[in-house]
């Protein structure tokens, strides 16, 4: 028997099925790789991969290297404000009047936090509710770094700022109201840093990729830097320059116009960041589910189970079974909504623990109030997650 599993199934026992765990352990681990792979660049923690206040601040503790908070969602930048944390960056635009008036509140009482923009709708909207709350909202340029082919858009659809002049020309609408002020910058390759490239049995579609990479990663930081540099010679007293993820950290270090990464799914490292060329973390955050009866001598089934990943469906977004090795799904059922059969060669009987990954990072907690925090094999402690918080933002 595995040694992992082993010490899972003691630290676990005693606590009811379905729980979702933290092996601390590994965890650490994760960071200190991190920090490595960043070499003395600081990295800003992406809160959406991660979803919970204690593990967040657990990680800024870490080392001073880890900066501020890479959020999703307005409202929950100011939570997370009102709970101490400073320097929020929300990733992704919002028109939203109440998030907005909150945003303001909490930037009024002190709030450490930024917006992201990428149009002069977006502009118009927040400088208008700043106004009217009496605050200078901090603003970050969010940049397109997507490589457009004939029939391939080789990356994701966020920004419609690509250009030079598309940038300046939305700077200009940030420069002439007083109460907005353009701070960042932001350039997420997603092409570089979500998709994996060592993925087993796929040889020559991760040539493919691997190449596609190469020859973005170039072009995206040519366009990033030339971006950066339009618009401080324009004027703008930018603060930050925000590039990449856990999958691309080793690139983007390299453009010169960066000041700080993103990483926050390498901290749990789901399955979905198993395969890449230049990293391996651990394997952090897990789930446990009891096998409650056999409906065939082939087949047991588990209770719970269904936590399937957003994006593009597909197999790959299924939860994967790991302890005890072996264990697959029916093809019939997958993950299921309340229970989860499974087959393979040596089955566990019914009462035993069966351990999950996730196929991403921060989303398997929102099934969850809390997750254990797991060292070898006793559980040392629980955190809150989101979802036990009452936080629900999207
Ligand atoms: C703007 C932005 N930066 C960085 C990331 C990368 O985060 P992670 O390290 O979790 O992949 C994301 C994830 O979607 C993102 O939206």
């Amino acid at each position: 028997m595995d040694a992992m599993f082993n010490a899972y199934t003691q630290a676990l026992a005693n606590y009811a099925k379905p729980q979702a765990f933290v092996d601390m352990d590994a965890f650490d681990a994760n960071l200190a790789a991190l920090l490595k792979r960043a070499r003395s660049m600081p990295i800003r923690v992406a809160s959406k991969s991660v979803r919970c206040p204690d593990l967040l601040r657990y990680a800024l503790e870490f080392s001073e290297q880890f900066q501020g908070l890479l959020c999703f969602h307005g409202l929950e930048a100011v939570v997370l404000a009102q709970q101490g944390f400073t320097d929020l960056l929300v990733a992704y635009p919002t028109t939203d009047a109440h998030v907005l008036n909150t945003v303001c509140q909490q930037i009024a009482r002190g709030g450490d936090i930024t917006l992201m923009v990428d149009s002069p709708q977006q502009v118009a909207i927040i400088a208008d509710i700043a106004r009217n709350n009496n605050v200078v909202v901090p603003l970050c340029m969010d940049v397109d770094m997507s490589m457009h082919l004939p029939k391939l858009n080789f990356g994701v659809y966020r920004s419609p700022v690509r250009t030079v002049e598309t940038a300046l020309a939305l700077y200009q609408t940030i420069a002439v109201n007083t109460h907005v002020r353009l701070t960042g910058v932001m350039g997420y390759e997603a092409q570089v840093a979500g998709v994996p490239d060592k993925v087993p049995g796929q040889g020559a579609k991760n040539h493919l990729i691997h190449y596609l990479k190469q020859r973005s990663i170039k072009q995206l930081h040519q366009r990033r830097q030339a971006i950066v540099t339009a618009l401080k010679d324009a004027g703008a007293e930018l603060t930050l320059v925000n590039g990449g993820g856990t999958g691309s950290l080793e690139s983007t270090i390299q453009d010169t116009s960066v000041t700080e990464v993103a990483a926050g799914s390498g901290l749990y490292s789901p399955t979905l960041f198993d395969n890449y060329r230049a990293f391996k973390h651990q394997a952090a955050l897990l789930f446990v589910l009891e096998v409650c009866r056999q409906p065939s001598p082939e087949v047991v089934t588990c209770l719970g189970g269904g936590y399937v990943a957003s994006g593009a469906a597909g197999k790959d977004k299924l939860p994967v079974p790991v302890w005890p090795q072996g264990l697959k799904f029916i093809d019939n059922e997958g993950a299921g909504e309340v229970q989860t059969p499974l087959t393979g060669e040596q089955l566990p009987p019914v009462g035993e623990q069966v351990f999950f990954r996730h196929a991403k990072a921060g989303e398997l907690l929102e099934r969850f109030n809390q997750v254990l925090l797991v060292r070898g094999n006793k559980c040392v402690g629980n955190a809150q997650t989101y979802r036990g918080l009452g936080w629900q933002f999207i």
